[in-house]
């Protein structure tokens, strides 16, 4: 790495160039929570949301779904396909939770029919949202406005919402034996240089999905495996991140 050019850092990894059309991410300690408001670092958590990362890139291609991923260098590091970013992030919702509860409290949202009002209310059949990725704070986009805008096609918004549902239907069909719910997740894709679009960025880290834990959660409790143990401070992100992988690499065996 230090023989190769920085290009940028996001909230928790750093950019490197390795070649004209490839790229290494470098997956750090840091978090990152509230649009960068509440930050901190914890040990090995680069190794384990690079190890989880490349466990559902491995599966998702098995599965059929394209995406940047290569191989993983050293056990903090990610060899991926150099793309042209898509602008949006690309939420996926089964559960009530996060912003979406939050712009429903706020009055800001109508909920589609059927849908629950509490945490972890059921969203039957799922949904997709949009949020902007090149704006300082993250912000919801209606399709009109990504048509408008020229950052995607109707055509490759319909593709996308395939895509993500598919994603969606992988990973949580995998994590049924694992005894772990995906509340929900994000995504974001990228065009190659033949305009084919592709899975981009990091898939399936409790970095950027919720887990929770089944058993808890038909209880009526929700016990979180990823990110919202430092949002909501409820207790130390290493352990709740060695546990989810865990649980995953048990699966595997
Ligand atoms: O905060 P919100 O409820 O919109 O987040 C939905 C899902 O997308 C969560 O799993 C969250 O971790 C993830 N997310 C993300 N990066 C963002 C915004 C949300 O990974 N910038």
């Amino acid at each position: 790495k230090e023989n190769l050019k920085y290009v940028s850092s996001g909230k928790a990894k750093d950019i490197y160039e390795n070649s004209n059309d490839t790229l290494i991410f470098e997956f750090t300690d840091r978090v990152t929570a509230f649009d960068g408001k509440k930050k901190s670092e914890y040990n090995e958590k680069g190794e384990i949301t690079c190890k989880i990362a490349e466990y559902w890139f491995k599966i998702l291609e098995k599965n059929g779904i394209p995406t940047h991923y290569i191989e993983c260098p050293t056990p903090t590091s990610m060899l991926v396909k150099r793309l042209d970013i898509v602008p949006v992030e690309v939420i996926w919702r089964n559960y009530m939770a996060g912003s979406l509860l939050r712009r429903y409290l706020a009055g800001d949202i109508t909920l589609p029919q059927g849908v629950g009002t509490e945490e972890g209310s059921l969203i039957p059949g799922g949904m997709i949202e949009f949020t902007t990725k090149f704006e300082a704070v993250d912000r919801p986009v209606a399709t009109d406005e990504i048509i408008s805008n020229g950052w995607l096609s109707e055509e490759e918004i319909e593709y996308i919402r395939d895509l993500t549902k598919r994603i969606n239907d992988i990973i949580s069909q995998e994590l049924t034996s694992s005894g772990i719910i995906l509340a929900d997740f994000k995504v974001e894709y990228g065009r190659t240089p033949d305009g084919e679009i592709i899975l981009a960025d990091e898939v399936g880290t409790p970095d950027g999905c919720r887990f929770w834990k089944k058993d808890e959660f038909e209880k009526g409790f929700i016990a979180s495996l990823d990110k919202d143990v430092f949002r909501k401070n409820i207790g130390d992100l290493t352990v709740a991140y060695r546990e989810l992988f865990n649980k995953l690499q048990k699966n595997n065996i």
